[in-house]
């Protein structure tokens, strides 16, 4: 995790104003930090160190004489080198119990008590040992625990990262799935909170993580596939790849995975998924699909495809601007003619120039040779062979045909 201070905006006041805009079904955060009000936050005429700053003046004129790198004992305290990495969340080395800074909660603070001279007994000295401290410094430094601990110096030690507004979806889920900032940073490897910032579970419904129409698609179908692109916009013209609805939904053929195109995640943690190494990009990946050996150019323009091929093999190139595909767009259809009827394999030519439709030979993909009658048998990586009913033709493991079709004796034929 780091913090600079010139990533850390400009602070307000924090008020509960932006957990309030949550919709009524949205649960208020958990462990809100208390609303600061005017006689317990600093005031114009405090000197200028707040917040963070307040915690280092203090350590530079009170604390580092004994708890720098070098000074040995002292608790095995260094306060000089990183105060946050040497207090937040850190137990005490030496009471049992204790821990130097609870982020959030000053009372829970050991810090504070030594500042404030309120230890035990068996609890050492208060610290400075020589004396307690004033309470406009105490009180900034609790000031600057309850928002949270963080380094920043500005807003007297009351902490509002984010700017107003930040809590719409529109503005937070927006820059998260772009990726403007790694949210992970502060809000926790699994998004559940640290001691710095909430849980993203404090306000979105249970189930949010699996919910692939959380974040995308949710218009055509709820398959997560856009329409709905993830910098929000679901203008068709635009949109990275126009025809999603066209591929995941039951067409000429079965409704495909998004395995066919892409390593399909199942949360928003998956592996690859928003927080890679390729932040807002989607990455195209044909390897588990039927096209396993296809390339993605960009811009929706695919090649070395089998599913846009003519059936012999990954020979198929489209591109997601072109209309709708025709019957003969992919291989030759009913009516192409001789020469192309010539492209395909074996006999193909010899029996549509006769007249004998696909569907005396393809009679499960096709009863009309112009449409799809099983879009189960279409494009599924199988040359489905099925004859009429009206033939007696068979076909033997070797591919030769036997029997009769429309008259026409068949004996050991061989396809090619
Ligand atoms: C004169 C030396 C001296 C000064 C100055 C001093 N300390 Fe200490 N501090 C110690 C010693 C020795 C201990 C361990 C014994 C004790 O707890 O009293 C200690 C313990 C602590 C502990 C508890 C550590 C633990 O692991 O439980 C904290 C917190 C602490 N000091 C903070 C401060 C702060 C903040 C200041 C400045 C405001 C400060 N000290 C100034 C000597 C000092
Ligand atoms: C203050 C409450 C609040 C917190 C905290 C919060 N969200 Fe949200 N978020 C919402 C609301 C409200 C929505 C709208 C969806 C809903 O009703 O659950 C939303 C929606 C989203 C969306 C979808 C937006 C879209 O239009 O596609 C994303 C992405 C998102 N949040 C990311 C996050 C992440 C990541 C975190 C934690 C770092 C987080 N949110 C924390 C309130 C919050
Ligand atoms: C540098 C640390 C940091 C990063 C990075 C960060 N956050 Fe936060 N976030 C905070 C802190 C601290 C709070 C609590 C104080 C506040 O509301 O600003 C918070 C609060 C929130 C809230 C509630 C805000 C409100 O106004 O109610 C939302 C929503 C949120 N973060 C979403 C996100 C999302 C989404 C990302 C990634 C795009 C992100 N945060 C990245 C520190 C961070
Ligand atoms: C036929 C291939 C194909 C299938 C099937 C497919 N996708 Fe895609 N998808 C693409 C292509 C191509 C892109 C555009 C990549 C680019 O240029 O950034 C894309 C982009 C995306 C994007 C990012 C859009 C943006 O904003 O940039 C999301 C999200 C997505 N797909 C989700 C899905 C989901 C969910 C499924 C399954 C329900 C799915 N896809 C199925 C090919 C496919
Ligand atoms: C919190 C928002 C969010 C949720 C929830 C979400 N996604 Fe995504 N998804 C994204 C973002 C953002 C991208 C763009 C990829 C990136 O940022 O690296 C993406 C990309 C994708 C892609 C393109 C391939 C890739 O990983 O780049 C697919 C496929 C996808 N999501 C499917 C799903 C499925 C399936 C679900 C439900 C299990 C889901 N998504 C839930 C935000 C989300
Ligand atoms: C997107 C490209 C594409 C389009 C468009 C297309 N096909 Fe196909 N077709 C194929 C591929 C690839 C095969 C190879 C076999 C397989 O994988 O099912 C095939 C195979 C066939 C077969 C052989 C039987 C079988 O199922 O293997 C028939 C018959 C057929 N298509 C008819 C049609 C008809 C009728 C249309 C128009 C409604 C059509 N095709 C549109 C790609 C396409
Ligand atoms: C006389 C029977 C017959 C007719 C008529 C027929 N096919 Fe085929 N088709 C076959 C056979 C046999 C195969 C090869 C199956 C194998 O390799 O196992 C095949 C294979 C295919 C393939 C895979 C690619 C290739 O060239 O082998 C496609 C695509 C195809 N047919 C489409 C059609 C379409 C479209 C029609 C109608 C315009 C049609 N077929 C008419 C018998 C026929």
């Amino acid at each position: 995790m780091t913090f600079t201070a010139a990533r850390l905006l400009p602070a307000a006041i924090l008020t509960l104003a932006s957990f309030v805009a949550c919709d009524d079904e949205i649960r208020l955060p958990q462990n809100t930090p208390p609303v600061v009000t005017d006689d317990s936050g600093p005031d114009d005429s405090d000197p200028p160190a707040t917040g963070y700053c307040a915690l280092t003046e203090l350590i530079a004129s009170q604390c580092v004489f004994c708890h720098n790198p070098g000074a040995g004992p002292a608790g095995g305290l260094d306060l000089e080198t990183d105060p946050i990495a040497a207090l937040v969340g850190v137990p005490s080395a030496l009471y049992a119990g204790r821990t130097l800074v609870v982020a959030g909660d000053a009372s829970a603070s050991f810090l504070m008590v030594k500042l404030r001279g309120e230890q035990t007994g068996a609890e050492g000295d208060p610290m400075p040992p020589q004396g307690a401290n004033d309470t406009s410094v105490t009180d900034k430094i609790a000031a600057w625990i309850d928002a949270g601990a963080l380094k920043d110096c500005e807003g007297g030690g009351v902490t509002d990262y984010h700017p107003t507004g930040y809590d719409k979806p529109k503005v937070h889920g927006r820059e998260a799935k772009l990726h403007e900032q790694t949210c992970t940073d502060c809000h926790g490897a699994d998004l559940t909170g640290s001691s710095v910032a909430p849980s993203c579970d404090t306000c979105h419904e249970d189930g949010w993580r699996e919910n692939c129409t959380f974040c995308h698609g949710g218009i055509d179908n709820t398959t997560g596939a856009p329409p709905e692109d993830i910098d929000d916009n679901s203008d068709e013209a635009t949109l990275a790849f126009r025809a999603h609805s066209r591929h995941v939904e039951t067409n000429t053929h079965t409704a495909f995975d998004c395995t066919s195109c892409h390593v399909k995640p199942s949360d928003v943690l998956s592996v690859g998924h928003l927080f890679d190494a390729t932040p807002a990009v989607a990455e195209v990946s044909f390897l588990e699909g039927l096209s396993s050996k296809g390339s993605y150019a960009g811009n929706g323009s695919c090649s070395n495809l089998y599913c846009h091929g003519n059936g012999q093999g990954n020979n198929g190139s489209v591109t997601h601007s072109a209309a709708p595909l025709a019957c003969d767009d992919c291989h030759p259809g009913p009516t192409s003619g001789r020469d192309a009827w010539d492209t395909m394999s074996g006999a193909h030519e010899d029996h549509l120039r006769e007249g004998i439709g696909c569907q005396n030979c393809h009679n499960d993909t096709t009863t009309t040779g112009s449409s799809i009658t099983t879009p189960a048998k279409h494009v599924n990586g199988v040359k489905d062979f099925a004859p009429s009913s009206d033939t007696t033709l068979t076909r033997s493991s070797s591919g030769t045909c036997s029997g009769t079709c429309h008259g026409q004796p068949h004996s050991y034929e061989r396809w090619d």
